[in-house]
């Protein structure tokens, strides 16, 4: 293989990848926001899901959910607890968590509740209970008589490791007392912030150094109706105001719909900005176009309607980037992030299309153009990599000009390993590519856990066509993002996880791998000047790291036997002496990672020697070689 040093192609962006995130699949709440109680405000469609109310005998008191109606929109619920108790632990109420709540021994566990007192005085013992309802760690509370609402704080450490935990809050006195927002998290979230996130599933996603993060879908963005859709506005703000929504995934529109699926935006669009500030990705925010999704509803708000949906773009830029003195870059201010976000990239819609994404993506494109040129707009093109309908969206967003195009491929591996020349014809000026979501899906799986080696192998060869095309293709996430083991509605995907613990897929390390070792500039790496695209099921791509003066080769060998090649430099004075080689590789294609076994997939690493122009490397039979060498 030659390796053109001196031949530089096109720059890589410092975007090219990236993670695309979604609450799908428990990946938000029952996941990354690391509340433990599920349905925390009674406002799920059935007030008291996911609670259990226990009371003998029946004269000890009641538990009742009451509702402020339009006197609270954003949360009207809230549950009035009557204690008439003659001794603890003749009425509680036991969350059951998201598929149970995963505690740690030794852990401090914060737990919190709004409160009111209506009449005498109540006593509450929070109470962690272990799979057979044994109590693993408690706090006691004497809530003061207030009649407005207040916070009630405690912490109380662990004293066993539970996965299918649960809480009882155990009422004792005589009296009535409101609650709502009932709330529990563990002490070691994400950088230690208080209702933060779960610092095992960051720092997946920081260990992948992405260039940026998509949020907050999906499918999501669309809404299964305009009434369901995601709006960043209600996202913001103190947590008690943020009005939760249906999840579009809770639906018979998923795959395996999950009825306790709600949104209740704990993790909202501050969080998802302060998560790309925290791990240095660029935001990617993606907004509702004012249509619903085209799968499900069809549902589209008329033209002369949508000059809301244009606001809450705008405001979205002044919420991110605005000046401390505007109106959303003042609550952004009082939010905890005074400093800019420097939001610089936003896309419209999600996987829409038609004359009626037209029409609307026009529409935005020039309001937002007219205020905000510095912004990069991203349009959608739907999910049809390949038929008339994408082609055609495709040459009229070109058309206008767009920024960058979002294309989604989920398609059998063969597709992967079959269109490695994709975007080798597509025009170097013009309209950029994000290739947004894709996933390999290997077929007759039944919709099994199956994120295997196979699925990963084939994603590593396609990725050699984009970074070859990095002039072209300037961003490329993968979807869905997480999953968790006993919550799940999409798969694949790439990061599994329990309420314990967390998985990378084989596609995860070869999504990290590219990340890690993006480099700045692509270079060629030819055999008898063609592009190593699968003869002989080699793939390949070079770049070289300018700074840190590397030349990066990526080898994809998709044949069960070892290859040997010999890599041929030219335009430099010499190799330097070491270099880096991980590879990838498992003889069964079927191979998964998980809880049992996280790393049957996973990256080696070892040092080899290096010297003059030419070096010899085997490829191992189903493999994905990385090979970093610095040079002279
Ligand atoms: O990644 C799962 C779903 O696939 C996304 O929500 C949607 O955009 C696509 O259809």
């Amino acid at each position: 293989f030659v390796v053109s040093v001196n031949k530089p192609i096109a720059p890589i962006q410092p975007t090219m990848w990236g993670v695309f995130f979604e609450d799908i699949n428990f990946g938000a709440d029952g996941g990354i926001y690391a509340e433990l109680v599920k349905n925390r405000s009674f406002e799920f469609t059935k007030p008291l899901m996911g609670w259990k109310v226990d009371q003998q005998p029946v004269e000890e008191g009641s538990v009742l959910i009451q509702n402020r109606g339009v006197a609270h929109t954003a949360n009207p619920r809230f549950a009035r607890v009557t204690v008439n108790n003659r001794k603890r632990g003749s009425l509680s109420i036991t969350n059951e968590g998201f598929r149970g709540m995963g505690i740690k021994k030794g852990l401090r566990y914060d737990f919190s509740t709004l409160y009111r007192s209506v009449s005498g005085k109540v006593k509450l013992y929070v109470e962690l209970l272990n799979a057979n309802k044994e109590v693993i760690g408690t706090t006691e509370l004497r809530p003061s008589e207030t009649k407005t609402w207040l916070k009630l704080k405690a912490d109380f450490t662990s004293s066993a490791t539970e996965e299918k935990g649960s809480m009882r809050l155990v009422f004792e006195g005589n009296g009535i007392i409101d609650l709502d927002m009932i709330s529990l998290f563990p002490g070691d979230t994400w950088k230690n912030r208080p209702g933060g996130m779960r610092a095992d599933m960051v720092q997946m996603l920081a260990d992948m150094k992405p260039g940026f993060i998509r949020f907050p879908g999906g499918c999501i963005v669309e809404g299964y109706d305009l009434a369901q859709r995601y709006q960043w506005k209600k996202t913001v703000g103190p947590l008690e105001e943020r009005q939760l929504i249906i999840n579009r995934w809770n639906t018979e529109f998923a795959h395996r719909p999950a009825p306790d699926y709600f949104q209740t935006f704990g993790l909202g669009f501050f969080e998802y900005f302060q998560l790309c500030a925290d791990i240095g990705a660029e935001p990617l925010p993606i907004l509702n176009c004012g249509m619903a999704c085209q799968f499900n509803s069809g549902e589209v708000v008329p033209l002369d309607q949508i000059q809301p949906y244009i606001d809450d773009a705008l405001d979205l830029i002044e919420f991110a980037n605005g000046a401390i003195t505007t109106k959303w870059g003042k609550l952004r201010a009082q939010m905890g992030h005074p400093e800019p976000f420097h939001l610089k990239m936003l896309g419209v819609g999600n996987e829409n299309w038609g004359p009626q994404y037209l029409e609307r993506f026009k529409v935005f494109q020039k309001a937002l153009k007219e205020k905000h040129p510095e912004i990069k707009l991203i349009a959608s093109s739907g999910t049809d990599p390949v038929g008339e309908r994408f082609n055609l969206l495709n040459t009229e967003l070109r058309a206008l000009d767009t920024d960058f195009i979002d294309e989604h491929y989920y398609r059998p591996p063969q597709f992967f390993f079959s269109n490695i020349n994709r975007y080798d014809n597509y025009p170097r000026n013009g309209s950029k590519v994000f290739a947004g979501e894709y996933a390999s899906h290997v077929p007759n799986t039944n919709g099994a856990v199956k994120s295997n080696w196979l699925a990963a192998l084939s994603e590593a060869a396609f990725l050699t066509g984009l970074e070859r095309n990095a002039e072209v293709v300037q961003m490329a996430s993968y979807a869905p993002l997480f999953a968790h083991y006993d919550g799940w509605q999409w798969a694949p995907d790439l990061i599994w996880m329990n309420n314990l613990k967390i998985v990378g897929s084989p596609s995860y390390h070869v999504q990290k791998l590219y990340s890690v070792n993006k480099g700045t500039t692509v270079i060629p790496i030819q055999r008898d000047n063609k592009i190593i695209d699968g003869k002989d099921s080699l793939y390949a791509t070079a770049a070289i790291d300018a700074e840190s003066k590397e030349i990066i080769v990526k080898i994809v060998n998709a044949q069960p036997h070892e290859q040997k090649i010999c890599l041929n430099f030219e335009g430099i004075k010499k190799l330097g002496g070491t270099a880096v080689h991980t590879v990838l590789q498992n003889d069964n294609l079927d191979k998964i990672n998980t809880i049992a076994e996280p790393d049957a997939v996973a990256p080696k690493t070892k040092n080899i020697k290096v010297s003059g122009k030419k070096q010899p490397i085997a490829v191992k039979g189903y493999s994905f070689n990385v090979i970093r060498i610095k040079y002279s």
